[in-house]
């Protein structure tokens, strides 16, 4: 209060916005989303299927399950390799019930439990086929911590041909650390492969389909892209384990399930139960992006696994079905029923294309390997569909000899996209605020692809999703804007995070099994969204962008569409800062403007699955005199204000 009342007292500072002269144009695919399943992200997160190694592909094939007795029973589970036959899903277990009394079967422990809803419904689907003779009837029950049964239904499969079966029932509890028990009681044995258990209300309820709730954040957002499947699970720790964007699409039993490169590559953070399933495949990706309205971004392997790890090459005479792959790629998305891929494309579902524009080729490569084979896929994509926008790696470093290496050969080459990354400290945030300002406006665009503040170092485990890296970010993004004519696509990262099976941080947003929340970071991108405009006019002091001078951090934009003009303002300092916006302009505004505040907090303020709105934007509104707008920007505080024009 004391800051504020200073403040008043202060002689306002005043700013010019030329609100007529358009400076650059704002793409609609500004503001986007990076997707990575890392940090459980997608299996064990955002993809809504409870039972861990459904298919027993983990290599350790019981993984996650453990047997089961109550009152006697007694039995035993094998697993049979069935590799010959179906090599991509090679696995399924055998359980032979051994006693006609008591009970024997097989629990899962979920993804760090199971999250479970009273009153929800709950779809219980599982392949199996019994030998003639066997009758075993399925008793599944759902458990919460304490072993109290909160959910049950009953199945027999009938078939001596693989069958799939389903039961639908109701939780009676709300838990957050469920388990999943099969009980087998009868005669005989049972096969059984693909063991689910799906919430029945997803995203747009659609059956094995997407948690609500994450999705949901998503579309909140109004990002312009969606970028999948990451980030360097793409490239993979080897070539073997990269991701192949046609092994995950169709049924979902045959997505060859393969280990998630982030397994084991943190030492002080090991996951040895992260594997993908690919339930979140490619289709869903498409139909995600088309869901929230983001133009989706494919990246794909360009014939190297990630050069952190194995830096495995594909020999160049060998890279033609990498290349394939891509360009197979742009006709499943886009092509006519009358394609090969087209058809495939509306034979799951989707008969309208994806409208895919873009696509990258590799994620964070580097050196002559990847310029050579960066020439061979651009020319083929370019000569069969030279609409498509390529987006090109300068690697993982936002400066430096490969960075630049890459840049200069990028620019020569005269490419559509380079796809810039920094994880940095918030101050490298605060000092480049002016970073774009001049990059050459006919050269390539530019996709600041992955980047995120880090409160303790890159990649520490003690990084914080807290104020002061939200901060620093908000005042940077000034400078993506304010440069919108080169810079045309941003997106922080990683995206997503559960609470106790994370490898990564920080990160957007944050879950456990029942709940989410939004860090500030999220905020700041979310403001940044939804209050882009459509073209940038100069916000000035003294005839020059603000761009950090007194910690002040500034764009504006206007809405051609919705005839407002928007103000953004970043105040980096403790002190409040009374500020005027002199606006130059043919039109009138009308007397209210809304303000959207998101600060004055405190630089370790975080957000919380107990606390989801400790920092998180506030609305009001303040009044327009004129061609004036005065506001008193608080300590540590970024604002939006939004004038209409009459
Ligand atoms: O976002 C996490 C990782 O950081 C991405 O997978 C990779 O592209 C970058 O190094």
């Amino acid at each position: 209060m004391a800051a504020l009342a200073t403040a008043q007292a202060q002689t306002p500072k005043v700013y010019t916005i030329e609100a007529d002269k358009v400076k650059a144009h704002v793409e609609p695919t500004m503001y986007g989303i990076f997707f990575e399943d890392i940090n459980l992200a997608a299996d064990g997160g955002v993809y809504a299927e409870l039972v861990k190694n459904r298919s027993f592909e983990f290599d350790s094939h019981l993984a996650g399950w453990k047997e089961q007795q109550k009152n006697g029973g007694k039995g035993s589970v094998a697993v049979i390799d069935r590799t010959a036959e179906r090599p991509e899903n090679a696995h399924t277990i055998k359980v032979n019930v051994e006693s006609s009394t008591g009970s024997f079967g097989l629990s899962n422990e979920g993804f760090r439990g199971m999250g479970i809803k009273k009153g929800e419904g709950y779809s219980f689907t599982v392949t199996a086929r019994k030998p003639a003779g066997s009758l075993v009837k399925l008793i599944v029950e759902l458990h919460n911590a304490k072993g109290t049964v909160i959910g049950t239904g009953t199945l027999t499969p009938t078939s001596a041909d693989w069958k799939k079966y389903n039961v639908k029932f109701t939780a009676t509890a709300t838990e957050n650390k469920a388990s999943l028990y099969v009980w087998l009681k009868g005669k005989g044995s049972v096969d059984l492969d693909m063991v689910s258990l799906f919430p029945q209300h997803t995203w747009k309820n659609r059956p094995a389909g997407l948690r609500a709730d994450l999705v949901q954040k998503l579309a909140d957002m109004k990002p312009g892209f969606l970028r999948f499947p990451g980030g360097c699970i793409v490239e993979g720790r080897d070539l073997v384990n990269r991701y192949q964007w046609k092994k995950s699409i169709g049924d979902i039993d045959k997505r060859e399930n393969i280990i998630n490169r982030w397994n084991t590559e943190f030492k002080h953070r090991p996951t040895p139960d992260y594997y993908q399933t690919f339930g979140l495949g490619f289709m869903e990706y498409f139909m995600t992006a088309e869901d929230i309205g983001a133009s989706p971004l494919p990246i794909l392997n360009c014939g190297m696994a990630c050069q952190f790890n194995t830096g495995q090459l594909v020999p160049i005479d060998q890279l033609d079905p990498y290349v394939q792959d891509a360009l197979d790629l742009v006709e499943f998305a886009n092509g006519g029923p009358e394609t090969k891929w087209g058809k495939l494309r509306a034979d799951l579902g989707h008969p309208k294309p994806f409208n895919l524009k873009m696509l990258g080729v590799g994620n964070e490569q580097w050196g002559e390997q990847y310029i050579e084979r960066w020439k061979i896929f651009t020319k083929a994509i370019k000569d069969k569909y030279p609409y498509i926008k390529i987006i090109s790696s300068v690697g993982p470093y936002a400066e430096g000899e490969e960075f630049n290496r890459l840049d200069k050969f990028f620019r020569g080459m005269n490419a559509d996209i380079l796809d810039e990354h920094y994880y940095k400290a918030p101050k490298w945030f605060l000092d480049n605020a002016k970073r774009y300002d001049n990059y050459d406006r006919k050269g390539p665009k530019i996709f600041a692809g992955e980047y995120a503040a880090q409160s303790v170092a890159t990649g520490s485990p003690d990084n914080k999703n807290n104020w002061e890296c939200a901060l620093a970010e908000a005042a940077f993004m000034t400078g993506l804007e304010r440069n919108a004519d080169v810079v045309n696509m941003a997106s922080y990262a990683p995206l997503f995070a559960h609470v106790d099976g994370w490898q990564w941080t920080p990160d957007l947003i944050w879950f456990d099994n029942l709940r989410s929340y939004a860090t500030p970071d999220y905020y700041v991108q979310q403001l940044y969204s939804l209050n882009k405009g459509t073209d940038v006019v100069p916000l000035l002091n003294n005839g020059e962008m603000v761009s950090g001078e007194e910690g002040a951090y500034a764009t504006a934009s206007i809405d051609k569409k919705n005839k407002e003009l928007i103000i953004k303002f970043v105040n980096t300092t403790d002190k409040a800062k009374p500020v005027t916006f002199n606006i130059e302009s043919a039109a009138a505004y009308q007397k209210t403007a809304t303000v959207t505040t998101l600060g004055n907090y405190k630089k370790d303020a975080v957000n919380s699955l107990d606390a989801p709105k400790a920092v998180a934007p506030v609305k009001s509104t303040t009044v327009v005199s004129g061609k004036l707008v005065k506001v008193t920007v608080e300590p540590a505080t970024f604002k939006v204000i939004r004038l209409k024009m009459i």
